[in-house]
């Protein structure tokens, strides 16, 4: 597949490591996975807890020739990559939420984060952060305030994780070529296909608290989610938004 690997066996963040060696130079598709984080990042600031043993923690460098302004849509491709990787690994029933998340049975199975570096002109650097529970214990469930799953739980049965990285490096090497060469537009439908949400009621919440209610309708080609509200459609484009069920 073209990818370099290094796994540690901590760090603080494998995005931010691998953050630093590519600001350092680092080739386009290095991947830095560890059994452990001591400081795994979530979106704004949260935390993304990964246990020792029980969680897969890893990121991929992608260096892109469009600018980071242009990458709207690289979570939903990464975690339509997810999708097809934990179907392949017979998990029925897997579903994406808007915009980062992966889901199994409306629980949260894992979690995107991506951070990019670029000039606004030419040429970007992506840290592709992925976040997956493969057998995540009590204790540490307990810590997270909202419905978590981990792989053991969806599949019945342990799973090997270098198998499973294997897997999700191989689908996220097809969606990331596919998403560089033709963008968002020809994986839409089936992410749409894939969202947990479709159709359904929900609300839309601001990081400053302001939220809207409406129907899910779908997300447009630029990625953004379509909201149907009793005061007409509605478009949401910026990360700092989380939908939630009503
Ligand atoms: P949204 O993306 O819709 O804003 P979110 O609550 O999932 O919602 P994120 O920033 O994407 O927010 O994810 C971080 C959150 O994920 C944490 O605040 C915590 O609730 C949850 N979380 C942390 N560790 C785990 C884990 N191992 N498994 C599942 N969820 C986790
Ligand atoms: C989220 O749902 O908010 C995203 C969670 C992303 C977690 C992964 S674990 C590997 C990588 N390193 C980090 O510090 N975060 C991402």
């Amino acid at each position: 597949l073209g990818y370099r690997l290094h796994v540690h066996d901590q760090v603080d963040s494998t995005n931010s490591r691998l953050m630093a060696l590519g600001q350092a130079g680092a080739e386009h598709k290095t991947v830095l996975a560890a059994e452990w984080q001591t400081g795994g990042k979530g979106r704004r600031g949260r935390a993304w807890l990964s246990p020792l043993g029980g969680g897969l923690a890893f990121s991929v460098l992608w260096r892109f020739s469009r600018t980071a302004s242009d990458l709207s849509c690289l979570s939903l491709a990464v975690g339509l990559g997810l999708v097809r990787a934990l179907r392949e690994l017979g998990l029925a029933d897997v579903q994406l939420k808007w915009p980062n998340d992966v889901l199994h049975r409306d629980r949260k199975l894992a979690g995107v984060l991506i951070e990019l570096q670029g000039e606004a002109q030419g040429p970007s650097m992506a840290v592709i952060g992925v976040g997956l529970n493969v057998r995540l214990p009590e204790p540490l469930r307990a810590e997270i305030e909202q419905p978590v799953t981990d792989l053991m739980e969806g599949l019945g049965e342990p799973v090997d994780r270098n198998h499973l990285l294997v897997e999700c490096l191989r689908q996220l090497d097809q969606v990331l070529v596919h998403y560089e060469q033709d963008g968002f537009a020809g994986l839409r439908a089936e992410w749409e296909a894939s969202h947990a949400f479709h159709g359904r009621e929900a609300r839309m919440i601001a990081a400053q608290g302001e939220s809207w209610r409406g129907r899910v309708a779908g997300i447009d080609e630029a990625g953004a989610l379509l909201l149907d509200t009793e005061t007409g459609q509605r478009r949401f484009y910026s990360g700092e938004l989380s939908l939630r069920g009503v």
